[in-house]
């Protein structure tokens, strides 16, 4: 598959590049992104050098879609649609962003951008996009509620992270066929 750049308001989703190198392999180191995402714990340069082989590889292959967070040519963060198969017509997002970049509205923007390209024709073409978190992650699972996921309950001990932590997983899914307005999600308060 070709890799496909993208573009909101603020912001441009590109495929990762060497120059972005430094960016990631400092925001790697945030504690956060660590406990609550699948990167390499402790994380080295060579971690983030790889993963820009790796994303190109795998946009070769069509397996996953992996789009660097531009802002003004600074890294803001990091979205994927992972786990396509040819034909399966479903995939998993996952995002990380730096701490500077957090809480301002930017991954709201971003992902609704790789959704509405994931769920295109002229995209992706998907069915059915997943979503997991680390059941507690309650900004990832704020953001999925915003762009439409629905809750689809929690799986014990089903996910580990990069250091090896095993945790129990919150589940959520979106369809092409559903509207986007956030619904109730029972693991979530208000709303
Ligand atoms: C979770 C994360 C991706 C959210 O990114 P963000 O830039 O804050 O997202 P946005 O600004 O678009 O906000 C999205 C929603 O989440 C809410 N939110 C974000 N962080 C939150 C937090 N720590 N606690 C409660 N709500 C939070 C926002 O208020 C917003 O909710 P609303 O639309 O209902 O008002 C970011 O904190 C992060 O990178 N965390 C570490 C890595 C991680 O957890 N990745 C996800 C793995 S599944």
């Amino acid at each position: 598959m070709e890799p496909v750049t993208l573009h909101t308001a603020r912001l441009e989703l590109s495929p990762p590049a060497e120059a972005d190198i430094d960016a990631i392999y400092d925001a790697c180191q945030d504690p956060l992104i660590q406990r609550y995402t699948t990167v390499p714990s402790p994380y080295a340069r060579e971690h983030a050098e790889g993963f820009i082989a790796k994303t190109r590889d795998w946009w070769e292959s069509g397996s996953e879609a992996t789009w660097a967070i531009q802002h003004e040519g600074e890294l803001a963060g990091m979205v994927g649609l992972h786990r396509m198969s040819a034909g399966a017509g479903s995939a998993e997002i996952g995002y990380w962003m730096t701490p500077a970049f957090r809480r301002g509205g930017y991954l709201t923007e971003a992902c609704r951008a790789v959704v509405d390209f994931g769920f295109s024709p002229d995209g992706l073409d998907l069915v059915r996009i997943s979503w997991r978190a680390v059941a507690g992650n309650e900004g990832s699972a704020r953001l999925a509620r915003r762009i439409g996921f629905r809750f689809e309950g929690a799986q014990r001990q089903a996910l580990v992270n990069g250091a090896g932590v095993r945790d129990d997983g919150w589940m959520a899914g979106l369809l092409r066929t559903d509207d986007r307005e956030p619904q109730p999600w029972p693991v979530l308060a208000d709303l």
